[in-house]
């Protein structure tokens, strides 16, 4: 297979067996909002607390399910009125009061829809991998932010591949949080687990946020261990611990492919060194910085696509986690 015929782009259509971040919980209401999603549309309601998703068009006549509304579980289409349950089949036509409504009468519902932690999820086709995991989501001395979410041109295989390297740091962070005085090799263990993996290292880093460090009760100099987790196809998490000062940040980053040209990106932060809300806002707007910077150099692609045919790309042992991502990816897709 030649190198160009191995290349992940947003719409990949295998991307249907997987569990898709879509959406998050909190932008989810009784009202009919559209999300796409590997192309199409849905419309994501939410109905006796359950979210739902249809595809956005009426069995009908294809009219835009959108311009209607839902109410008391039951959705209507704007164009002749044709009502749905929850499950999408049709109650009622009233062009037709006596009936029979026919069977095919129901909308296009994906296989799947499932809320975790916060964050909807959409399986079109059976999944063959379960949606992502964050346990400290649940933990009640976790403090939760959640980054305003936002669509841009870019690519979702690139961008997992971006939260997934720590090469970057001194570059593309230099102005945030990147070192570079910071020389040695980031030497990850990396396992692999189900369709993922987790890769993890510890190593030396000046802690500044410390107070006991800056107060000379603590060395400046501490270790923290960096636990990063794929979740195919498009989830991930990182987890940092600090193993002197104590304390873990977790920062997840959920991958929606909206369409060929474009994703949507979510993350969210649990965290159980901070003591106040505002100190999670200000954790959020400096997480917001650094995709941000992140987004120039993403933003920047021509070909928005991920190669998996490992002769596309020059590696160095310094890429094995985003080698192994590359790897369990096309496993997801082939699988
Ligand atoms: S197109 Fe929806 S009811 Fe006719
Ligand atoms: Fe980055």
């Amino acid at each position: 297979m030649k190198a160009e015929d191995e290349l992940f782009f947003n719409d990949d259509p295998r991307l249907s067996k997987g569990f898709l971040p879509v959406a998050y919980s909190q932008e989810i209401d009784e009202s009919l909002k559209v999300f796409e999603v590997l192309s199409n549309e849905f419309v994501l309601t939410r109905i006796n607390g359950t979210v739902h998703a249809y595809l956005d068009r009426c069995p009908h006549r294809r009219a835009r399910l959108s311009l209607g509304h839902c109410e008391d579980g039951v959705i209507t289409c704007a164009y002749h009125g044709w009502r749905f349950n929850a499950k999408g089949s049709c109650i009622e036509i009233p062009a037709l009061p006596q009936g029979p409504i026919s069977e095919k009468a129901k909308l296009t519902v994906p296989y799947r829809v499932v809320e975790k932690f916060g964050v909807v999820f959409i399986a079109l086709e059976r999944p063959v991998a379960p949606p992502p995991e964050v346990k400290e989501a649940d933990l009640s001395d976790f403090l939760e932010g959640t980054i305003a979410p936002f669509e841009e041109r870019v690519s979702v295989g690139l961008m997992a591949d971006n939260f997934l390297d720590v090469a970057h740091f001194p570059f593309v962070h230099r102005s945030t949080f990147g070192d570079s005085t910071d020389d040695s090799k980031a030497e990850f263990q990396v396992t692999r687990k189900d369709h993922g993996f987790e890769a993890i290292y510890e190593h030396w880093f000046i802690n500044r946020e410390d107070p006991l460090a800056a107060s000379g009760l603590r060395p400046l100099r501490q270790r923290r261990r960096l636990t990063y987790r794929y979740f195919a196809p498009l989830s991930l998490t990182l987890t940092i611990d600090f193993l002197d000062s104590g304390g873990r940040n977790v920062i997840g980053f959920f991958l929606c492919p909206s369409s060929r040209d474009k994703a949507r990106v979510l993350s969210k932060l649990w965290r159980n060194d901070l003591t106040e809300e505002s100190f999670m806002k200000e954790a959020v707007a400096f997480e917001e910085k650094i995709i941000e910077e992140d987004l120039l150099v993403q933003r920047s692609y021509r070909e928005l696509a991920l190669p998996l045919n490992p002769s596309a790309e020059l590696h160095t042992t310094a890429d094995r986690v985003t080698t192994t991502f590359r790897r369990v990816l096309k496993e997801f897709l082939e699988a």
